[in-house]
């Protein structure tokens, strides 16, 4: 079964609570019937596939769905099946036995047994190496698996949403995905347009962002002739383009009115070729000057965690909670900074992110817009 188009008895109205109550921002026809068809399917067990671009918003609805199922009290677990070495993925999605291998120093759950009576996201399922994929065969059609090293099938109550950026028919016809599991898997298929299908909808998102980031503190005005910039870009990498591009303005830009020539400047900013940029900065910047920037950008970001500290643990109501530097040190002048490698600021931010999603390597690697792959290369560098 293909669910494509939208139910004629969702009504505009409780279309716009869902899209509130799971954050999916777009008024466009395109979003309305993804928003149609998740919150018809939501309720049910049916194995969701999400496919869309880089940046489309796969997570989001993925999340949306567990969020509006039964499920929801129960956990979410987000895999990314393209990150994790392949000699791995297999004890990591299954678990494994104590003695199975070598490393394999006591007996461990795997994420599908973690996952039980929730949702498990097989992110970037495209790139699930071929022999794994029999097994998630297995899992779909029949709840069970085996750790590895062990012959005893288990048994799980797991939803499965999937999504991939490939094309998975193509994938199918080069051999490198398995016929059965793609059909098995596409009994729902959730396609997100890609942002240049609804420029409609990116005012919405631009306005979303703007608010989320009312925590650095700025107040930005964007003009007519920037929004017309805005809507005219083609978004290659989609809304996490956007996304990044908002946020880079709100916190680098000086002044806080934004034109056309503002826009122009971080749009391209961004399309540069990833291996010649550290970061998002406006072109026309020295490297040391845009690591400073990158410097700037991960310490606002860390104070107003920190500040989300404070506010959490007043709320809890402690008077002093916490032995941190006065605010004055928390400045954002990076004079002081210099005596400091950016190795070792970058060391510190790995950990600080790390702690901050509980060790959860994938969301790190998100909230520091890396690579999962690269996270762990850091990791094992920094002895982490
Ligand atoms: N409809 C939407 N409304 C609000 N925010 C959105 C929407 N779609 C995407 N976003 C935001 O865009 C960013 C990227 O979304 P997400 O991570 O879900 O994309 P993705 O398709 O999984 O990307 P990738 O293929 O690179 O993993 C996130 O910050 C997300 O919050
Ligand atoms: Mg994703």
């Amino acid at each position: 079964m293909e669910v494509t188009g939208g139910a004629a008895s969702i009504s505009a109205g409780d279309r716009l609570t869902f899209q509130r109550r799971h954050g999916i921002v777009g008024k466009s026809m395109e979003i309305r019937e993804v928003v149609d068809t998740i919150m018809q399917v939501a309720p049910t067990d049916i194995t969701v596939l999400v496919t869309g671009e880089s940046g489309t918003g796969k997570e989001v609805i993925a999340k949306a769905i567990h969020q509006a199922s039964r499920r929801s009290h129960r956990k979410f677990i987000p895999v990314n099946c393209g990150a994790i070495p392949e000699g791995i993925l297999e004890s990591e999605l299954f678990g494994h036995e104590k003695g199975a291998f070598t490393g394999a120093v006591e007996t461990r759950k795997g994420y599908f047994e973690l996952a039980d009576g929730g949702t498990i996201f097989l992110d970037e399922i495209g790139d699930t190496p071929i022999s794994t994929q029999v097994k998630l065969l297995r899992v779909l059609e029949s709840g069970e698996f085996m750790r590895v090293g062990s012959s005893e099938p288990r048994h799980v109550d797991v939803r499965i949403i999937a999504a991939t950026n490939k094309n998975l028919e193509e994938e199918v016809r080069g051999k490198r995905f398995r016929q059965d599991l793609f059909f098995r898997l596409r009994s729902v298929n959730l396609r997100l347009p890609p942002l240049r299908n609804r420029r409609g909808d990116i005012p919405l998102l631009v306005e979303l962002f703007l608010a989320q980031m009312d925590d650095a503190g700025r107040d930005i005005m964007i003009t007519d002739d920037g929004m017309d910039a805005l809507i005219r870009h083609s978004w290659p990498g989609n809304v996490r383009e956007l996304r990044n591009v908002i946020e880079s303005v709100t916190v680098l830009e000086r002044g806080n009115v934004v034109d056309e020539r503002v826009i122009a400047k971080y749009i391209h900013a961004m399309e540069e070729p990833l291996e010649d940029r550290a970061l998002p900065v406006p072109l026309g910047k020295s490297s040391e000057q845009a690591e400073r920037e990158l410097i700037f950008r991960m310490l606002v970001e860390l104070k107003s965690d920190i500040a989300e500290l404070h506010r959490m643990l007043e709320d809890l109501g402690h008077q002093r909670p916490l032995s941190l530097p006065p605010r004055e040190e928390e400045s954002t002048d990076a004079a002081h900074l210099e005596d400091q490698t950016l190795r070792s600021m970058e060391e510190t931010l790995i950990e600080h992110t790390l702690e901050r999603f509980n060790g959860n390597r994938r969301l790190a690697a998100e909230a520091l817009d890396i690579s999962e792959r690269t996270l762990y290369r850091k990791i094992k560098d920094y002895g982490l």
